[in-house]
């Protein structure tokens, strides 16, 4: 099938090239000149493991090019996928300007000999967007051309983005025309997943109800790592006790310094904003906000505790990325720490295996020191924290650690070490929700 892709960000960029190695015909569409003319050169803006080679691949075999033009994009497409970004406004609500314009920018481009289209839209978006998106578009480009909206949402997890769209666990697709989901079951027909067809409305609130929930069990277990912190229980025996319950499961129940990210503090943010806009007030997820917030607050007075006073005192932060697999810094834990540390005084050193180049601009103004090598910025520390669950953090040589720290103290914000190893090794440690050794 012929695909378009309006926004060529994250969800855009990886959407478009799985359609592509599934065997469509795609086109990505973005207004940033500078960005289409460096992914033509198969220069690509973001890390995510596996995407580069699938671009490369699918580009060279004719299946996926890149352009800023409507006009050239637009006319062949059956499905023109919206994926633009649609960023919190103050007061959590969500800013609804790019799919508006987008919505005009298609309607001044589309036609009645160009036939029938289907736009879906992949962006996350308030429940009724589908709705106005389609006025849109009738208001710009007149009752002759002939098109419907569908709700798509994607539900990919950076780091393993193209293995999520692949294999996802379902599709869903949200239509109020039986033509409409055929198009878009045609779309899908090569991923062999589940598919779940609903209306427009429920389509797009499954999105907003699905990241919050997970949100939702991540401040859970946070919650209840500060009731084993203060009768020490260890909250990973807790989480794999509760996890064994299939109707629970273990997943998203690893305690920490709380979920960052691009998704879930906004996602979370809209859905409560939507919800009172509707009066109906969700006090629920309100909590799991302000759990979230709290979490690394109280990292950060464990290690006031600890230390006394920060100033002066060298600290080493492992981890800036959001979470493992990314170099994505938005909302990052590891970041608002680095931040707090050099507020208080301490000296600060940092390194990350692929987040060192967004961080950078952030953090190196403000005097963090970025160091390569993850036991070079070790050393001479005080204090060791870890801000995200990368690999190699939790496979660190302990013995190699050990010679480099000035003592040998770790927060482990994370709990991605074993309490029992580091004793043995003679580490102070202190994690989430499990007793320090
Ligand atoms: C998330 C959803 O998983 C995905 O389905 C949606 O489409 C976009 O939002 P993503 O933001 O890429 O994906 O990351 P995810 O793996 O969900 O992690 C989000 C944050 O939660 C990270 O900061 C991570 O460190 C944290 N997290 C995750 C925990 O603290 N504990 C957990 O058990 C899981």
């Amino acid at each position: 099938m012929k695909l378009t892709i309006i926004g060529s960000g994250y969800v855009g960029l990886t959407t478009g090239t799985c359609f592509a190695e599934m065997g469509h015909h795609v086109t990505c569409v973005d207004n940033n000149e500078t960005k289409v003319k460096a992914l033509r050169e198969g220069i690509i803006p973001i890390y995510e493991p596996g995407l580069e080679d699938l671009i490369k691949k699918n580009v060279a075999v004719g299946k996926l090019k890149f352009t800023s033009s409507l006009q050239e994009a637009l006319p062949e497409a059956e499905a023109i996928f919206i994926a633009v970004p649609t960023p919190p406004n103050e007061d959590g609500s969500v800013d609804l300007s790019f799919m508006e314009r987008v919505a005009r920018e298609i309607a001044e481009v589309l036609t009645p000999s160009m036939g029938y289209k289907v736009i879906v839209d992949k962006s996350t978006v308030p429940v009724k967007t589908g709705e106005k998106v389609a006025q849109t578009i009738t208001h710009y480009a007149g009752k002759e051309v002939e098109f419907d909206v569908v709700s798509n949402p994607e539900f990919l997890r950076e780091g393993c983005a193209v293995d999520d769209l692949l294999h996802p666990d379902r599709i869903v697709i949200g239509a109020n025309s039986q033509r409409a989901m055929d198009v878009l079951k045609q779309v899908y027909r090569p991923f062999h997943a589940p598919i779940l067809e609903t209306d427009i409305e429920s389509a797009e609130l499954i999105k907003h109800a699905a990241n919050s929930f997970l949100a939702l069990k991540i401040s859970y277990i946070n919650a209840v790592a500060r009731v084993c912190e203060k009768t020490g229980a260890d909250v990973e025996l807790v989480a794999e006790g509760i996890g064994m319950d299939k109707r629970i499961s273990r997943h998203f129940l690893n305690a920490g310094l709380g979920y960052g990210g691009s998704c879930f503090p906004k996602d979370v943010k809209a859905f409560i904003s939507i919800s009172r806009q509707l009066g109906e007030p969700f006090l629920l997820l309100e909590e799991v906000e302000r759990i979230n917030e709290e979490q690394h607050e109280r990292f950060l007075n464990r290690l006031r505790d600890r230390l006394w006073v920060f100033r002066d005192k060298k600290i080493a932060v492992w981890g800036l990325a959001f979470k493992q697999n990314t170099d994505d810094i938005r909302e990052s834990i590891g970041i608002k720490l680095c931040q707090k540390l050099v507020a208080e005084g301490a000296i600060v050193s940092a390194t990350d295996p692929k987040a060192m180049g967004t961080a950078r601009p952030i953090l190196e103004p403000i005097g963090v020191n970025f160091v390569d090598d993850m036991y070079e910025c070790a050393r001479d520390a005080e204090v060791l924290i870890i801000a995200t669950e990368w690999a190699d953090f939790a496979n660190a040589d302990l013995q190699k650690l050990s010679s480099v720290m000035r003592n040998r103290i770790i927060f482990d914000g994370r709990n991605i070490m074993s309490p029992d190893n580091l004793k043995t090794m003679n580490f102070e440690y202190h994690s989430v929700g499990r007793p320090s050794v």
